[in-house]
């Protein structure tokens, strides 16, 4: 099977092996048959495809999870709690909460990819991430081969980062996710007179409020406001290959903070709660001088530095070169390290 499609980088790998996982059972069923489990062990979980760069041509099964349905489990006076399978759109579940008038995702509109990948990397974005709604996750535990609900806590959420990112299996000398992800349970508010709009991030209140006009704001006028802040900075996958922000913001102490800001006093900077301050990795790229440049078939976007792109014809490996000239190139001018976000294969 041809991965083009597949990974919204457009890089080009092939897969030998390739299995559509449209229901729990199937998936259940993979890793139960025994005479295939030896061959089928070396794995690969595919999503949407939107937070991956291949470098090389899959050896393992690629397992495509594409199980749908949204499924209310319980819901209170104000409340819901709703079940979602791995393989839905995740803006398309955004909407669908809005539509309803179930509060909390809105700040995460237009994100690409699939629900079963959004807690992986907690995604985040305009002051909100998916750790704040995730009820619990239904994942296949690759460890003791039994279907587990992580909790919330149990997911270890971090910026950009979970367990499913830090507990590995080792297969054929390769590190795989002992949890395969196949549904995510949210829990919602359901009760508006108890929502308060997330708004403080950037220009997101000042659209919110043009866009409601006289009316008092809503949870769509701010996944608008989003959707437009998105379009306008970042490029479309569908019409040029990226993976969304290609680096990680870095965290670092107060003390480093103070002393960049001695060199770089306008340092864009977001104190976090346990005292240490994350950077713009963006600003950091584009102060470094890398900002639009164009190497080859590989480049960074010229509206948004954090973000790598691939203009079609080029390779994974070309991506990965021109991303750790970047970062060394960060490095030498900050002494800071910025690091991958994606996943890469
Ligand atoms: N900046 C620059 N130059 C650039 C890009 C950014 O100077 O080329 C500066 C901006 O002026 C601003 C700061 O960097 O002061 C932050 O920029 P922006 O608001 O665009 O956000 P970001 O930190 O670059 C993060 C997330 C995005 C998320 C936005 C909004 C990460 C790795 N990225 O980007 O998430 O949409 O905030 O919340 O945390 C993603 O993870 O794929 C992603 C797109």
């Amino acid at each position: 099977v041809d991965l083009t499609q597949y990974n919204t980088m457009g890089f080009t790998a092939h897969a030998v092996n390739y299995l559509a996982i449209d229901a729990d059972d199937d998936l259940a069923a993979f890793f139960q048959n025994n005479d295939l489990q030896q061959a089928h062990m070396d794995c690969f979980v595919l999503g949407g495809g939107s937070n991956l760069v291949l470098t090389r041509d899959v050896t393992g099964a690629v397992l495509h999870m594409r199980q749908r349905g949204i499924r209310i489990m319980d819901e209170s006076s104000s409340h819901i709690r709703v079940a979602v399978a791995a393989g839905e759109v995740w803006h398309h579940w955004v909407m669908h909460c809005i539509e309803r008038g179930w509060l909390g995702l809105e700040n995460l509109a237009l994100i690409p990819g699939s629900v079963g990948a959004c807690p992986v990397q907690n995604i985040g974005a305009y002051g909100v991430e998916v750790k704040d709604t995730i009820d619990h996750v239904k994942a296949w535990d690759r460890a003791q081969h039994v279907w587990v609900h992580l909790s919330n806590a149990e997911c270890g959420f971090a910026y950009r980062d979970s367990v499913f990112k830090k507990e590995w299996l080792i297969v054929s000398g390769q590190p795989q996710s002992r949890y395969i992800i196949t549904e995510v349970v949210f829990k919602l508010l359901k009760d508006a007179s108890q929502w308060r709009p997330k708004m403080a991030y950037g220009d997101v209140a000042a659209m919110a409020t043009s866009l409601a006009g006289s009316e008092s704001i809503q949870a769509k006028h701010v996944a608008q406001a989003i959707i437009a802040i998105r379009q306008s900075k970042l490029p479309d996958p569908a019409v040029l290959g990226n993976a969304g922000s290609f680096f990680k913001n870095p965290i670092v102490s107060v003390q480093q903070l103070e002393r960049l800001k001695a060199s770089f006093p306008t340092i864009p900077n977001y104190p976090q709660a346990d005292a240490s301050v994350k950077i713009a990795a963006g600003w950091l790229v584009e102060q470094a001088g890398y900002k639009g440049m164009r190497d080859g078939a590989v480049g960074v976007y010229e509206k948004q530095a954090l973000v790598l792109v691939h203009h079609g014809g080029g390779q994974g490996r070309d991506l990965m070169a021109l991303a750790q000239r970047i970062s060394d190139g960060v490095f030498a001018k900050f002494a800071v390290r910025i690091s991958p976000e994606p996943i890469v294969y």
